[in-house]
């Protein structure tokens, strides 16, 4: 399903990775593990079609990513290191959000944000937005 195929990538003189090559059937699971530096998040960004790689590629289902990489990218989900929030967005904002770049229809997204607010309690912060300090936000 998920093919790295000789992946490289290099920041100027850097090698961040060098001929990296796995392949994943579905169900399968992979982890990487490697000291700081290792090449790591790189991997990630080549795999998820943030970064083109120096050399090699990333197939899905047989097909390079960068054939439709926007396509590619509607089938994916992706939880970074860290969460970005977006302080202007209430979290019922941000829901609808993520759900319509995910193509919901209106009336599934809107139940799927209510019970989605439920099962973490977050019900009190779906109208509110980020709490802002003594600094401006
Ligand atoms: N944007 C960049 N420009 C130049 N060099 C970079 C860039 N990003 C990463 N590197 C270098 O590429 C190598 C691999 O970095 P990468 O961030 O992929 O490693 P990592 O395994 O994710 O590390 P960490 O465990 O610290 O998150 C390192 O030598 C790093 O300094
Ligand atoms: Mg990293």
């Amino acid at each position: 399903m998920l093919e790295a195929v000789h992946l490289t990538k290099r920041y100027a003189s850097i090698p961040a990775v060098q001929d990296l090559s796995f392949s994943l059937r579905p169900g399968q699971v992979l982890g990487c593990l490697g000291p700081n530096g290792s090449g790591k998040s790189t991997t990630v960004k080549m795999l998820t079609g943030l970064l083109a790689p120096s050399r090699g590629l990333v197939q899905f289902n047989g097909r390079s990513i960068q054939d439709d990489v926007t396509g590619y990218r509607n089938q994916l989900g992706y939880v970074p290191e860290e969460a970005h929030l977006y302080p202007f967005l209430t979290g019922w904002e941000y829901l609808e959000l993520v759900g319509t770049l995910r193509g919901m229809p209106r009336a599934e997204l809107e139940s799927k944000i209510d019970s989605l607010l439920q099962l973490f309690s977050l019900h009190p912060w779906a109208n509110t937005r980020r709490a802002c300090g003594s600094g401006s936000c």
